[in-house]
């Protein structure tokens, strides 16, 4: 029975992989370099705007990143006003009063500065803006057919990609659930890649957000619905992120290190917003969800054990990573172990755990359920899991 669902699910998957080949992604116009948000107001001035809500969180406005780029604004002859109401995991109540003040103020466009947290509210906000229905009947997939008001982005964060993908997540409390919202038009119209904002990212959170990215990577390449793009683009990030990571957590101040860091980001959100993620993702989601751990270090430590399970059927392609990245030797096999090995190995220097405090025996059931559902029709991955291998995956991360 398993075997049959596992067949159908990979003759979808192969139509899904040629589906997405052909969708019409219209990448962001991309500044990237120290300094280029300076480039992106510029660029927004040149579009005409005149009152832009700039979406964000009260830590960056406290941290003094938004007012430079607020100023920037203003001497380009564009208005501009903040929302900072966005906490992690953003909320369906906290992007409603985000969309009440664009409204309010007669906005004509959107500029996330932030974190994933902080670009997904305002896709949310700016998807708000074109449709009139509750945002929760716009989650899943291709369901914002109204459009998007003007959306650009400044990523604070290297991890989510979310400046080039047309996913943003949604927190319901409520259900203690995590909405993906995916559609082609969340992708932002442009955006800054400038590693200067990152240089006072706190090293725990440069280190989740950064292993983010990695599986992003990871699980793009390792995906069945990856193509020769996705690939080029997911080798690329990885090298870059395995070659950057550790100096941007040791060293903050070190802007080439963040310029690398941020430009590997955008290269692994474009793999996965064209190849998927995988079950990391899945189960990631729900540790969100139920606990909050933030979401790259609930990536962060699923991953190896989610890897593990699917080496068998996907080595060569670990063992692709792992040459990429110049580790480990021998056979794809032996380059493959070579390559979660690292992954074990930077989560420890990161002081990242192996398991997870917060996890209950009694929720792992639901939670599988909820990442297999979630799973079951968006992501291709190289070998799946039914009801009793997820408990059991989920199981190994269990505190002792
Ligand atoms: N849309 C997508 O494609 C996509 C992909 C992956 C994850 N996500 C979502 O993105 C969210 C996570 O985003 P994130 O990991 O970037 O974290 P985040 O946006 O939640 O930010 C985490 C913390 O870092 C702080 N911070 C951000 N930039 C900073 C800076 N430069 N200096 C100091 N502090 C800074 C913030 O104030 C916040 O407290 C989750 O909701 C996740 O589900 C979205
Ligand atoms: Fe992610």
């Amino acid at each position: 029975m398993f075997a049959l669902k596992v067949f159908l699910l990979r003759c979808y998957m192969i139509i899904f992989k040629y589906v997405v080949m052909i969708l019409p992604f219209k990448w962001p116009t991309t500044f990237d370099g120290a300094g280029s948000a300076k480039d992106l107001c510029k660029h927004i001035a040149g579009e005409g705007h005149k009152k832009v809500l700039i979406v964000t969180d009260a830590m960056l406005v406290q941290l003094g990143l938004i007012d430079p780029i607020k100023a920037e604004l203003e001497a380009q002859g564009v208005e501009s006003l903040i929302y900072d109401g966005v906490k992690p995991d953003p909320t369906v109540e906290q992007i409603e009063a985000g969309f009440d003040t664009y409204k309010k103020e007669g906005c004509d466009g959107l500029l996330a500065i932030g974190g994933g947290s902080s670009i997904d509210a305002a896709k949310v906000i700016g998807a708000r803006a074109k449709n009139n229905k509750p945002i929760r009947k716009m989650t899943g997939l291709f369901r914002v057919f109204g459009g998007m008001a003007p959306l650009y982005a400044i990523p604070t964060t290297a991890g989510t990609g979310s400046e080039v993908t047309i996913a943003a997540v949604v927190s319901d409390p409520e259900a203690q659930r995590k909405l993906p919202m995916m559609d082609l038009s969340l992708m932002p119209d442009a955006c800054a890649l400038d590693g200067t904002l990152m240089t006072g990212l706190p090293a725990p959170i440069t280190s989740a957000t950064g292993m983010d990215a990695l599986t992003h990577a990871v699980e793009a390449y390792i995906s069945r619905a990856a193509n020769s793009k996705t690939d080029a683009l997911a080798l690329e990030a990885a090298q870059m992120i395995m070659a950057n990571l550790p100096t941007a957590v040791a060293d903050g101040g070190n802007v080439e290190a963040r310029q690398a860091m941020t430009s590997a980001s955008c290269k692994a959100g474009k793999a996965f917003t064209q190849a998927g993620v995988g079950y990391v993702h899945a189960i990631a989601h729900n540790f969100g969800a139920l606990y909050h751990t933030p979401h790259g270090l609930a990536n962060a430590i699923v991953m190896p054990y989610v890897l593990d399970f699917s080496l068998p059927k996907c080595a060569s392609r670990l063992a692709d990573l792992a040459r990429a990245c110049d580790i480990g030797s021998g056979s794809d096999e032996d380059r493959a172990k070579a390559f979660i090995a690292r992954i074990r190995e930077m989560n420890e220097t990161f002081g990242i755990p192996t398991k997870l405090d917060a996890l209950k025996a009694n929720d792992i059931p639901q939670i599988a359920k909820a990442a297999l559902e979630e799973a079951r029709f968006t992501y291709a991955v190289p070998r799946y899991l039914d009801q009793r291998g997820c408990e059991d995956l989920v199981a190994k991360i269990l505190p002792v």
